[in-house]
């Protein structure tokens, strides 16, 4: 980019730091296009997931996510981002046009910055120490600023969570098209993209864990813990006014706020969208758990046992596969079987 505005270097680093963001199944469906001005962001529908995501929900919530990694990202190399979200109805995949401008980054840019590489998605189960209040507000105060609710699954609201996860994984179970597609993107060794065996556990024996999602080949061991040391997970719902694309893209943006945020706190964290990915499990969510508003995505939060092995960072495709100057198009070959 020309023009006082970020040179090259500045903006492979923020699209690098924004490619480190979560995605369903590590499924990476993002394009960054850059022009002389602006930078864009395009939904690579080629990596779309039908089985798991019929409606494209996941996709652009992992979207949002990317483009407030990139926020993030270029507030701490000195440039605030002015986004223009879904700029040109004709072209609905077109998420995101971004305008940069010279900014001096305040010591929160700097925190969230440094949570990008430190992030992980950790599935494991957590110790029995609880998780302050002042935490849960911080998070939902972020979620707040991106548009969002955020609240935790509390009492009766927890119950009927628990059980839309429960009745969501056993459909899910019974579903050979979800089956055959998870089983694709998962269990992965040096793929750049999928999730990789070591960082999916397997299933939690303790007695009323939650059902996680059954990725092949979980080769991440459960850290050990005391007998009655139960695992204290808060499950934080996240939730819009509607449900339109604009929406999924700021609950994407709010998810990675608050993982970022819960990061830098030290907290452990694990997106999970499998009950909202049925229409009937959401409906209840929706009904019993978020008071009417659209559930987006819940979280499950809390402190890893101090015993528990750091994990290593989950692959991404190479930056030249996700950002190319502007009028490049966008491949149309779908990556469904892609190893
Ligand atoms: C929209 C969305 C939905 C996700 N759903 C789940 C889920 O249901 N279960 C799960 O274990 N992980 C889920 N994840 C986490 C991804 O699998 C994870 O982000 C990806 O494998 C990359 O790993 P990382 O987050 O450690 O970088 C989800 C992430 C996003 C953004």
């Amino acid at each position: 980019m020309d023009h006082g505005l970020p040179d090259d270097y500045t903006v492979d680093t923020a699209v690098a730091l924004a490619v480190r963001a979560p995605s369903v199944h590590n499924s990476q469906p993002w394009q960054w296009r850059s022009g002389d001005r602006t930078l864009h962001l395009y939904a690579d529908r080629t990596r779309l997931l039908p089985g798991t995501d019929p409606d494209g929900r996941d996709l652009i919530l992992s979207c949002g996510a990317a483009l407030h990694h990139l926020r993030v990202g270029f507030a701490a190399l000195g440039w605030r981002a002015e986004v223009h979200r879904l700029p040109n109805p004709a072209e609905p995949d077109h998420l995101a046009s971004i305008e940069l401008h010279r900014h001096e980054p305040t010591h929160h840019d700097i925190a969230l910055a440094a949570a990008i590489p430190r992030r992980r998605t950790d599935r494991r189960r957590h110790s029995s120490w609880s998780v302050p209040t002042g935490h849960l507000e911080t998070l939902a105060r972020h979620a707040a600023d991106e548009g969002t609710i955020l609240r935790p699954a509390l009492d009766a609201a927890r119950y009927h969570l628990a059980r839309a996860i429960t009745a969501a994984a056993e459909t899910h179970a019974g579903d050979p098209a979800y089956r055959t597609e998870l089983a694709a993107w998962s269990g992965r060794h040096t793929a750049p993209d999928g999730v990789p065996s070591a960082n999916a556990p397997a299933q939690d024996d303790t007695p009323g864990a939650l059902p996680a999602r059954a990725f092949a080949d979980p080769l991440l061991r459960q850290p050990e813990h005391a007998p009655g040391d139960n695992d204290d997970t808060v499950l934080l719902v996240l939730s819009t006014a509607s449900d339109d694309t604009m929406s999924r893209l700021r609950a994407g943006e709010a998810t990675s706020a608050v993982l970022l945020t819960a990061t830098s706190l030290g907290l452990a964290t694990s997106p999970l969208t499998e009950p909202l990915e049925i229409a009937d499990t959401r409906a209840k969510v929706r009904d019993l758990v978020t008071g009417g508003t659209f559930p987006q995505m819940v979280l499950r939060t809390g402190w890893a046992p101090v015993n528990a092995d750091p994990l290593p960072a989950t692959p991404r495709r190479a930056l030249a596969d996700v950002l190319a100057p502007l009028g490049t198009p966008l491949s149309a070959e779908p990556r469904y079987q892609s190893h």
